[in-house]
């Protein structure tokens, strides 16, 4: 097996998602190591999972820098000192500034709680249920200067059920979160997949839609 991809994960809560990715790592699921894990926010319970996953941890709280630049620059170093090929947004609740996008551009991946294009932004579960949608889901996307805008590579839909409330529906999504999430940072790890151009580049062809979970292999 190649050198494992070397990645970095932002979190800002509960890590759910991140452990998912600890989990696929240390099995040998997907090709790839956690050089670090950052987050905005103290005491929260993703920190507790890197720590006992035996995973570098740090938290750099935005609270303490002047603006948006100076936090996204204290990022960028922090990042940079693990050189990753890739950059994890799992459950990251902070907007980036277009130097942090630009800085990571084709190695910055996101995960959303909705079937994007819809629902861009907050509350996304209640939003669908307000629609009265039959669906919702997740997407994985690479991140560009749009705040949740960048190209979508792959998403997971479940149903809406009929007394769904927001914590019920976000539960149902969360567990096809975590599975698209580490599946697609496979494939990264595993070159099968690149941004060119604004466009998502899978096994050598320029995709025309999302692939769609479950994932053919
Ligand atoms: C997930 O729903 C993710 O899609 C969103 O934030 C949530 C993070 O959950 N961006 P967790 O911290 O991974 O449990």
């Amino acid at each position: 097996m190649s050198q494992p991809a070397s990645l970095v994960v932002l979190i800002s809560g509960s890590g759910s998602n991140l452990q998912a990715i600890i989990d696929q790592c240390a099995n040998n699921s997907i090709n790839a190591s956690i050089c670090r894990v950052i987050s905005n926010k103290t005491d929260v319970k993703g920190l507790a999972r890197a720590k006992d996953a035996g995973i570098a941890t740090q938290v750099i709280d935005h609270t303490q820098y002047a603006d948006r630049e100076a936090f996204d620059a204290a990022l960028i170093e922090v990042i940079d000192q693990c050189n990753p090929d890739l950059v994890v947004l799992a459950g990251f609740m902070r907007i980036l500034t277009e130097s942090f996008v630009t800085h990571f551009k084709g190695r910055l991946i996101n995960i959303h709680p909705s079937l994007l294009p819809k629902y861009q932004g907050l509350n996304t579960h209640q939003r669908a249920i307000d629609a009265g949608d039959s669906e919702a889901g997740a997407s994985v996307h690479f991140v560009t200067e749009e705040l949740d805008g960048g190209p979508v590579i792959a998403q997971a839909k479940v149903p809406v059920e009929a007394n769904d409330t927001t914590e019920t529906l976000a539960k149902r999504v969360l567990t096809v979160e975590h599975g698209i999430f580490p599946a697609v940072i496979g494939w990264f790890a595993d070159k099968r997949l690149q941004l060119d151009n604004n466009q998502i580049v899978f096994d050598q062809k320029t995709l025309s839609h999302p692939i769609n979970w479950p994932f053919a292999d």
